[in-house]
């Protein structure tokens, strides 16, 4: 399973990068926001920084535009994935955004996506099962072999990497601090604290 980081702070993502732990990065205008920097320096330096798929978005809402914008994020870097809301087809690889049911994964599928995003969080924080969506997907996909890759975004906490590792999702994109849950566990805090201490009575230690 491939481990993507969900965004733009370069400060976030040159950490895990450095520690090995990242396979890709997903950004998307609420991210770029965030860090108040200018569009083109963040993705500049993203792409740069991390060698496998950075997903940027359009946000264009007609195809033609869409086409357009993907067509300048591409020149960002040959690690670009173009990510749009809705589908088209085409030289440039796609990340389908925002899906949210099954039957939107399979059109996207159809029409040739390299990514479908469904979002399990914001499901989730309607009372709906964002897992099942990812399973029923996963599912589908098998059962006609597309190629489409399911990458699980709107990641909120381990219990969702867990999941959709379960379910055998393809990539799951994760913010920052999900990624350092992930290394977290008390039994191992405790262990390390039990031999720390187990340590200091033995003699002759390094010199
Ligand atoms: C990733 O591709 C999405 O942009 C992201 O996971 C959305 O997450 P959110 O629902 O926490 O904003």
């Amino acid at each position: 399973m491939k481990f993507f980081i969900d965004s733009a702070d370069i400060k976030e993502i040159r950490e895990v990068h450095s520690l090995g732990l990242i396979d890709g990065v997903t950004t998307n205008p609420s991210l770029v926001a965030k860090t108040g920097r200018g569009f083109n320096e963040v993705v500049s330096e993203i792409c740069k920084l991390v060698a496998g798929p950075i997903s940027l978005e359009t946000v264009s809402l007609d195809a033609e535009g869409m086409v357009r914008e993907g067509e300048e994020l591409i020149r960002y870097g040959k690690n670009v994935v173009v990510k749009v809301p809705l589908t088209f087809e085409g030289r440039i690889k796609t990340n389908v955004t925002l899906c949210f049911s099954p039957v939107q994964a399979l059109l996207a599928a159809k029409a040739g996506a390299a990514y479908i995003s469904p979002f399990v969080g914001r499901l989730d924080d309607i009372s709906q099962s964002g897992m099942e969506v990812v399973e029923q997907i996963v599912k589908i996909y098998a059962n006609y072999h597309f190629s489409t890759e399911v990458l699980v975004a709107s990641i909120r906490n381990p219990i969702h990497v867990l999941t959709a590792a379960l379910m055998g999702a393809h990539v799951a994109t994760m913010p920052y601090a999900v990624i350092k849950q992930l290394t977290q566990h008390p039994l191992t805090d405790v262990g390390i604290e039990r031999f720390l201490k187990d340590w200091e009575k033995v003699p002759n230690k390094f010199k």
